[in-house]
């Protein structure tokens, strides 16, 4: 069963693979009417099951309109509306789930529960977004790198803030695609251990630097999220505000990485929290590419998984 459950526990070779279909889909694209499915029409004939225990924009329309650009259907469901979220196991929801639907895509707060839908699963489940990690994302993001800039390999990419989700499978795309990463945040915001240890295995350098202005120095890609995620509560805002506060990407920040450096957000953002304005809309800026490429990256996730 081919699960995109995360980047580091897909092999290294498929995920090239993955944004080379990816860039192909997206050409292909071009020029044809939005919304207009595509020629090449794998999914026909296949449902998708999109399952959302968080809010969510890009991810619930891109994996939308990818199915239906393949010629697949999607139904959109809400965790709280399924018996999922009145009692029934996640276990019996994944095998009911694969008695009719294709394919699964979760969002959703606990790791384990993507865990245990794919080890229940008959049929493919894709990680839409856990408290944990956001792999699909980092797809879109490498892609967009290498469309603006070439191969990633090599490259100095500087997470500013919040060690959360987003920066886990930076981490983990690290050590498959062979790119260094310097954390720059607070102590207690620091990503996971063990998600530093295994990109390091992998030969990748992860530094981590409190000192943003000195982090950001020679950066190709300068990259932040949101200072409070969905799965933080809300009582942690003010003291994560404040200890983030220096983190903030602005020109000056900017001003230190190499002239040609990019800025990516995974969004939704804060706009002149985590990042001002004049970055998030400036020269550096890539947002809304990263966004466009959530679509042509996920369907060459489902591709993969479903062997298409
Ligand atoms: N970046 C991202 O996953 O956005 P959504 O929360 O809108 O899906
Ligand atoms: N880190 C954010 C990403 C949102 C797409 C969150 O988990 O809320």
């Amino acid at each position: 069963m081919k699960h995109f459950l995360d980047i580091h526990k897909t092999a290294a070779t498929d995920l090239r693979a993955m944004i080379g279909t990816a860039r192909a889909m997206k050409t292909a694209r071009n020029g044809r009417p939005k919304g207009a499915p595509d020629d090449d029409q794998p999914l026909a004939g296949r449902m998708v099951a999109l399952i959302f225990e968080k809010p969510s924009t890009r991810t619930r329309v891109s994996f939308d309109v990818g199915v239906r650009q393949m010629g697949g259907q999607t139904m959109v469901l809400s965790g709280k509306e399924m018996q999922l979220g009145h009692g029934e196991t996640i276990a019996d929801t994944a095998r009911v789930l694969s008695r009719y639907v294709d394919l699964i895509m979760i969002r959703t707060f606990e790791e384990q529960t993507l865990l245990e839908m794919a080890e229940h699963a008959t049929v493919p489940v894709i990680n839409g977004l856990t408290n944990r990690t956001h792999p699909c994302q980092i797809m879109a993001d490498i892609m967009t790198y290498e469309e603006h800039r070439g191969p990633i390999a090599g490259k100095k990419v500087v997470w500013c803030g919040d060690g959360n989700n987003d920066c886990a499978s930076f981490l983990h795309a690290a050590g498959q695609f062979g790119f260094d990463v310097t954390f720059t945040g607070p102590e207690t915001l620091d990503p996971e251990a063990a998600f530093v240890a295994e990109a390091r295995a992998k030969g990748a350098t992860i530094t981590i630097d409190r000192d943003p202005h000195r982090a950001v120095e020679g950066a190709d890609l300068v990259v932040t999220d949101t200072w409070v995620s969905m799965h933080d509560p809300e009582s942690a805002k003010e003291r994560r505000h404040n200890q983030l506060r220096p983190y903030q990407v602005n020109e000056a920040l900017m001003a230190k990485a190499k002239p040609d450096a990019l800025f990516m957000h995974c969004l939704p953002a804060h706009r002149n929290d985590e990042a001002t304005s004049a970055v998030m809309d400036g020269p550096h800026s890539v947002i809304f590419d990263e966004a466009e490429n959530r679509l042509h990256a996920q369907k060459a996730i489902m591709r993969w998984s479903l062997g298409l």
